[in-house]
């Protein structure tokens, strides 16, 4: 035995293991570096999240809290200790045949918990289920198919079923509609390396960043000479190794991959470290000298608008303002016939707390450098890594590794650009993994908003005009913080026919992180405050809240605030008669003594896709495959929402195949056609068309071949099932291949799919417009309603959301349980939002720097979700579907808030709302908001 090392014995999955191991070693590091069990995972690493569970003695355990001396002597399970031969556990099998696997980055920890919660008790309650799940967080699914697959399993293994067949992908072709098995549930049930740090690589060097910790400051030295002498350490990389361009960027590439002379944030990355091990490249990073003459910073939209204000880039403190006016609101207020709402509003950042935390390998070759990653596209990170390394963008390949969810957080090759950088300078294979405080501290944020809105509306509810001013805090870099400034500018009216509006936003560089793109793109913002006016109306009118929406609800005929004239295909009506009937049906238990119950509702809409005049086209390429199988390749990444799964089930619809055949391959430079970044809820509608349409041309040439190659014409060609009848004889897929194969030839289709052209925000606002597509600011836009039943303690301001009902208009559900699941993820996300989460800063600092701190919910946080789907087809998307992730998360932080206001005459103007704060209101601190 070495010094500082220590011998274990124990048993893992059955094995006897004995092992020398440094004394300080978790057992998470030893699972997946020595033993190479990728399937528990690295959240947090500090015993927060629970991806790293696993089995101890039958008792689930953060393994990233242990050591391996701890296990000694003792029974260890993983993940991938549960199939028994090809029969997966029965917990496995219920994970996929509920849904409950979106990302998949938590599944593994679910999983495990859920076996010691069901070893011990094969009939338990919810209560129970959500308790015994308390310590693992999931950020996609809302928790409400993970309880439903834990309710599965414990059913089937009352039932002795303890063990069962992998469940089949269904074989019709006809399976729109059909909540089919997703695609990459199995490997996410059974732990298989998915992930970007699950990968291994030959000689791979660890990289590790330094970061500025500092908001705002000049560079004066960096002094790596005490990092070098640390044994294992490769390579210091600063700014000066960057062959090309130094900065990156989505759209303003400004953003430097290695801090060349300012710091503009406390998660500036200053210099990278590689080594031949993560603990010697840590110790480097922590030796590394930054010398800094710290500069004054600004810290709030206000304070950098100011006159002399320190300025945060040197062409100023503005990245965008956006300004519109339709009709004469000003004229509307000085009425005296209208009642006028007035109210001030604020909203924070927001973490986007995927449980996967930023990862990356990047290998070299002779010419260039192949990356992978997660991302939300591979052609924008390809562009921005070839761009700073100065190659060709052809010599630079990137492909996407799942990532364990994204959110809108994954738009920027945040570690990427680095690590291909180390790759090119040291010729070796190097892998970036953020740790969580790193990701929270350099990853973008949904921005924080200041808003302030004018409402009037008639004596008998009708909205006649709205003024609202938005100051949104976009942080130290633009990111995506145009494009989101747009979108709070264009939803901020909300979702309602009103005349008269004004709109007036700027969005405001600041010495705080990057805010960006995260789900909703501006629209939860603008939502929380546009419904909470509508609800203060209602208060004011003494209307109900459903009555109010529905006399004042977009209609197709109607125009939005910025003049686009809706057509078929939006259900805002549908979706409230929806929450509204459901609401009437549920039933809830009576509010415990001193509580006080109230019925919240709201609505949102958004845009599908980027529209605003933006170019914007997508491609699918279909190729039969020697095997049988039919290669699909999008541009569209899968990041948990199911869209690989959605496109084979397009593919075969299209087609006419089974749709198991089709193997979906996604955001591969070498392959795949470029579709942009999978955002803004555009890839259903803009990918799912593509793919549709070529599946149809794709079943036409199949025709052809197949009379190709049998000597007849193409009306002796049927199909049947997964074989192709020639003139009643079968000829199957495999067999077509390999004939065209013998005959130099092989059956490829591609088609690139253009949307309705759009057009930008007018500065003035026809209504209605002359010329409809001159004001046609989106192709498409979906609609939510939901409803919130709370109960609120007035002594102690503590709040029991009970149940949240959300209707969503999705045009056409083609995987109705993905969608339920978008939902529910959504939903709560919005609680969230509503009532715990905060990213709060300190003049820069994060000081919510851990998944505990950002309030992120947990299984007993979240109520019963009854989510609904609404269906009305759109005339443009593929079989009628459109997009529609995004906006669940944006209307329910509103729906709480106005139930809170129902319940106790206070109506909050902040979030999260706090216990305090409603204390506070309910003991008569503040009068009455609708006062
Ligand atoms: Fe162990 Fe997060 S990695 S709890
Ligand atoms: Fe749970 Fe993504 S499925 S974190």
């Amino acid at each position: 035995m070495q010094n500082g090392s220590v011998s274990v014995a124990f048993m893992l999955n059955g094995q006897h293991v004995q092992a020398d191991v440094p004394r300080q070693m978790s057992l998470l590091s030893y699972l997946r570096g020595v033993r190479c069990l990728k399937g528990a995972k690295n959240g947090c690493g500090k015993g927060q999240c629970g991806a790293c569970t696993v089995l101890v003695d039958g008792s689930a355990k953060r393994s990233c809290l242990l050591k391996v001396e701890d296990v000694n002597g003792r029974l260890v399970e993983t993940v991938e200790g549960l199939a028994r031969g090809e029969l997966l556990h029965a917990i496995q099998y219920a994970f996929i045949v509920e849904d409950a696997v979106q990302c998949g980055f938590c599944t593994p920890g679910m999983i495990m918990a859920t076996k010691a919660l069901l070893d011990r008790n094969s009939d338990p309650t919810e209560e129970q289920i959500r308790k015994a799940l308390r310590w693992n967080l999931c950020r996609c699914t809302g928790y409400v198919k993970i309880v439903e697959a834990v309710k599965t399993a414990a059913r089937l293994i009352r039932e002795g079923k303890t063990h069962l067949p992998v469940p089949r992908v269904a074989s019709g072709s006809s399976v729109i509609g059909s909540s089919i098995v997703r695609a990459g549930a199995l490997e996410r049930v059974t732990g298989a390396p998915l992930f970007a740090a699950d990968l291994e690589c030959e000689g791979v060097l660890f990289g590790k960043m330094v970061l500025s910790g500092v908001a705002s400051a000049e560079i004066l030295e960096i002094d790596a000479s005490a990092a070098h002498k640390v044994p294992g350490v490769v390579s210091v990389l600063t700014h000066e190794d960057i062959p090309g361009r130094k900065t990156y960027g989505l759209i303003t590439k400004h953003q430097p991959v290695l801090v060349f002379n300012r710091v503009r944030m406390v998660g500036d990355p200053v210099a990278l470290v590689l080594a031949e091990t993560e603990e010697a490249a840590a110790e480097g990073a922590s030796l590394v000298k930054v010398s800094f003459r710290e500069l004054p910073g600004v810290f709030s939209p206000a304070e950098a608008l100011r006159d002399g204000a320190p300025r945060v880039h040197p062409e100023g403190n503005v990245l965008r303002t956006v300004s519109y006016q339709k009709g004469d609101p000003e004229a509307v207020f000085r009425r005296d016939d209208v009642v006028i709402v007035e109210g001030e509003y604020y909203t924070p950042f927001i973490e986007h707390a995927y449980m996967e935390p930023e990862a990356c390998l990047a290998v070299p070759d002779p010419d260039g450098v192949t990356v992978y990653c997660p991302s939300q596209g591979s052609y924008p990170y390809r562009e921005q890594i070839a761009a700073s390394l100065c190659i060709p963008e052809e010599r630079c390949r990137v492909v996407y590794v799942p990532a364990g969810g994204a959110f809108g957080g994954r738009e920027e090759p945040l570690v990427c650009i680095q690590a291909a950088l180390g790759a090119r300078v040291t010729g070796r294979p190097v892998k970036i993994v953020l740790t969580r405080e790193e990701s929270i501290k350099m990853s973008t944020k949904r921005h924080a908003e200041y808003l302030k809105y004018r409402t009037a509306a008639s004596r008998d509810g009708k909205l006649l005009a709205q003024d609202i001013e938005i100051l949104t805090d976009t942080g130290a870099y633009a990111s995506g913080g145009g494009p989101v400034a747009t979108r709070s500018a264009s939803f901020a009216a909300g979702p309602y026919y009103i005349p008269n509006v004004r709109v007036r936003l700027s969005a405001v560089y600041t010495n705080n992180p990057t805010a960006g793109a995260m789900r909703g793109f501006g629209s939860p913002q603008v939502a929380f405050a546009a419904e909470t006016q509508m609800e203060r109306l209602a208060v004011r009118l003494g209307l109900d809240s459903f009555t109010i929406r529905e006399m004042n609800a977009l209609l197709p005929g109607k125009t939005t605030a910025t003049g686009d004239l809706l057509g078929p295909g939006n259900a805002l009506p549908a979706v409230i008669r929806a929450v509204k009937e459901r609401l009437r049906d549920i039933e809830i238990e009576p509010s415990p003594e001193g509580m006080k119950r109230g019925v919240g509702l709201a609505c949102a809409y958004k845009n599908v896709g980027l529209g605003t005049g933006r170019p914007e086209s997508a491609g699918a390429i279909l190729e039969l495959l020697p095997d049988g199988c039919v290669c699909l390749m999008v541009g569209c990444v899968d990041s948990g929402q199911g869209s690989d799964t959605a496109m084979a089930q397009l593919a075969a619809e299209g087609a006419g195949l089974p749709v198991h055949v089709f193997k979906v391959r996604a955001s591969d430079t070498a392959c795949t056609p470029d579709c942009g970044i999978t955002t803004g809820s555009r890839m259903t509608f803009l990918s799912g068309n593509a793919v549709y349409r070529a599946a149809q041309v794709f079943r036409d040439e199949l025709f052809c071949a197949a009379a190709f190659v049998s000597g007849v014409s193409e009306h002796d060609i049927s199909l049947n099932g997964q074989e192709i009848l020639v003139r009643g004889e079968p000829l199957s897929l495999a067999d077509l291949a390999g004939m065209l194969e013998e005959r130099g030839r092989r059956l490829s289709v591609s088609y690139t799919y253009e949307p309705p052209a759009t057009a930008p925000i007018p500065e003035v606002v026809e209504d209605p417009p002359a010329d409809p597509a001159s004001q046609r600011l989106h192709y498409a836009y979906c609609f939510a309603a939901q409803g919130a039943v709370v109960d609120v303690n007035p002594e102690t301001g503590e709040v029991r959301v009970r149940c949240i009902v959300a209707a969503s208009d999705v045009g056409r559900a083609i995987h109705p349980k993905s969608i339920e699941g978008q939902i529910e993820g959504g939903v709560a996300m919005g609680l969230g939002y509503a009532l715990y989460e905060e990213l709060k800063v300190d003049r820069g600092r994060v000081i919510t720097d851990d998944l505990v701190r950002l309030g992120i919910p947990r299984a007993t946080q979240v109520p019963p979700i009854y989510s609904i789907i609404v269906e009305d087809a759109h005339p443009d998307g593929p079989l009628g579907a459109k997009g529609m992730a995004e906006l669940p998360t944006a209307a329910t932080a509103p729906a709480i808030c106005n139930a809170i206001y129902r319940a106790t005459g206070w109506s909050p103007s902040r979030l999260p709302v706090r216990p305090e704060q409603i204390k506070h209101h309910c003991q008569g601190g503040n009068e009455r908001a609708d006062s």
